[in-house]
C-alpha cells in the first residue's frame, strides 16, 4: 500500500485546479480499496473518480482514494445483446470506443463524455437523447458501513435528469465498483433525432448511419463546441438546466418571446441554461485566467492556474445574475469540494 503526501491534484480533476491533497492513494483492485478503507490513522475519507465532474476549491484534508479498478468483461450474451461489465476505473470515452470496436450499440451518443464507468451512473450521465440508464442493467457497489458488495439493479437507482439515488438517499454510502450494460450486437437502435447529429450527418454525407458513424457525428459536435479539457480546463456543463412550471416559462416568454425550451411534463418545461446565461451577457466572458467558455455558455473554464474559488464565485454571479433577470434558479452540476 503506497499513500503519498501532498500531492497536487491537479491531473486528477479536468478542470485542472491545482489543489493537494494531504494524503493521496491510487488503488487497483477491490481488497486494496477495502484495506485503505479499514485505515484508523485517516478517518477522512474523499474518493476520486475521474475527477470530471467537481471543482475543488481548497487543499483536500482527507486521504484521497483514487479509483483505479480496471477491466472490461462479457459476462452474458444472447443472439441479440450483450452483457458488458466494465470496471470503475475505465475511461469513460475508451470504454464507449471498445464497445464500438466490438460493434456493441447503444452508448454511441455518450461518446466523448469526460469521467470515468464507475461515476457514470451517479449522476446519470447523458448526451444527445441518451442516457445512462437506457443501457444500464446493474451495478455493483461497496457498502461503506458493512464493506460487503450489494447488487443495485436499475429500479433500485431511482435515475432521472442528472440524478440517481447516489446523489440523494444512499449519497457516500457506496463506492461503486463496477457497471454492467445491455448493448445491441445488431439491429442496433440508432438516435439521430436530436438536431444537431442530423445536421451532422447530413454534412458527413451519411444517409445510413453505423454505430461508428453515429459517435463520430457526436464527437464532432462536442469537438466544435465543449472545450477540450486537456487543452483548457472545464467540467462539461458547470450547471442542470433548469425545470419550471409551464406558468413561469408563460410569464417568461412575455419578456422574452424567444426563449427556448423542452417539454417535461404536462406542467413543467426545462429552459436551457446555456441560453440564460448567454441572454443575461455572460457568454466567453473572461476574467483573467478563467471564464464563461465563449462557445457554449454552460461551461465554465479555467484558463490554466485559476482557483477553484474564483470560478465558485463566477458561478454564484451568475446564479444571482440568473434569478435577478428571469427570476429563475439555476444549480450547479458539478460537486464543490
Ligand atoms: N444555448 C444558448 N447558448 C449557449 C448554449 C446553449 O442559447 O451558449 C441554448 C440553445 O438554444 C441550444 C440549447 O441551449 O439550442 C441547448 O444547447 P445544447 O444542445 O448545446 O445542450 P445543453 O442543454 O446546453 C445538454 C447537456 C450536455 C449535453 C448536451 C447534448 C445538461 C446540463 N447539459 O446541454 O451535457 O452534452 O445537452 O445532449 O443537461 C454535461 O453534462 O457536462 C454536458 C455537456
Amino acid at each position: 500500500m503506497h499513500i503519498q503526501h501532498n500531492i497536487s491534484l491537479t491531473n486528477y480533476n479536468t478542470f485542472g485546479i491545482n489543489v493537494n491533497a494531504k494524503h493521496f492513494i491510487s488503488v487497483e483492485t477491490l481488497t486494496e480499496l477495502i484495506s485503505v478503507l479499514q485505515l484508523k490513522n485517516y478517518p477522512n475519507k474523499l474518493i476520486l473518480g475521474g475527477g470530471s465532474n467537481m471543482l475543488l476549491t481548497k487543499d483536500v484534508e482527507a486521504l484521497v482514494i483514487h479509483i483505479n479498478l480496471k477491466g472490461t468483461t462479457k459476462v452474458n450474451e444472447d443472439s441479440d445483446y450483450a452483457f458488458i461489465k466494465a470496471d470503475a476505473g475505465e475511461n469513460w470515452h475508451k470504454f464507449v470506443l471498445w464497445c464500438l470496436d466490438n460493434n456493441l450499440g447503444g452508448l454511441e451518443n455518450m461518446s466523448l463524455i469526460p469521467g470515468n464507468v464507475g461515476t457514470s451512473p451517479i449522476q446519470n450521465i447523458g448526451a444527445y437523447g441518451v442516457e445512462l440508464k437506457d443501457n444500464f442493467v446493474s451495478c455493483e457497489a461497496l457498502n461503506l458501513d458493512t464493506l460487503e458488495i450489494e447488487v443495485l439493479k436499475k429500479n433500485d437507482c431511482n435515475f432521472g435528469y442528472r440524478n440517481s439515488i447516489f446523489k440523494n438517499q444512499v449519497k457516500g454510502k457506496y463506492i461503486i465498483i463496477n457497471v454492467t450494460f445491455k448493448l445491441s450486437k445488431k439491429k442496433h437502435k440508432l438516435h439521430t433525432n436530436y438536431g444537431a447529429i442530423t445536421t451532422e450527418l447530413a454534412a458527413m454525407n451519411i444517409s445510413e448511419p453505423t454505430i461508428k458513424d453515429v459517435s463520430n457525428a457526436v464527437i464532432s459536435i462536442r469537438q466544435s463546441k465543449l472545450p477540450d479539457p486537456k487543452k483548457i480546463g472545464n467540467s462539461g456543463s458547470f450547471f442542470k438546466n433548469p425545470v419550471i412550471p409551464l406558468d413561469a416559462f408563460n410569464t417568461l416568454k412575455l419578456n422574452f418571446p424567444e426563449a427556448p425550451s423542452y417539454p417535461v411534463s404536462e406542467s413543467e418545461v426545462k429552459v436551457p441554461a446555456g441560453w440564460l446565461i448567454e441572454t443575461a451577457g455572460f457568454k466567453g466572458k473572461t476574467f483573467g485566467n478563467y471564464g464563461v467558455h465563449k462557445k457554449q455558455a454552460l461551461v465554465l473554464v479555467n484558463y490554466g492556474g485559476a482557483k477553484g474559488k474564483d470560478i465558485l464565485a463566477l458561478s454564484k454571479l451568475i446564479q444571482k445574475t440568473i434569478y435577478r433577470i428571469f427570476n429563475i434558479e439555476i444549480e450547479p452540476e458539478v460537486n464543490i469540494l
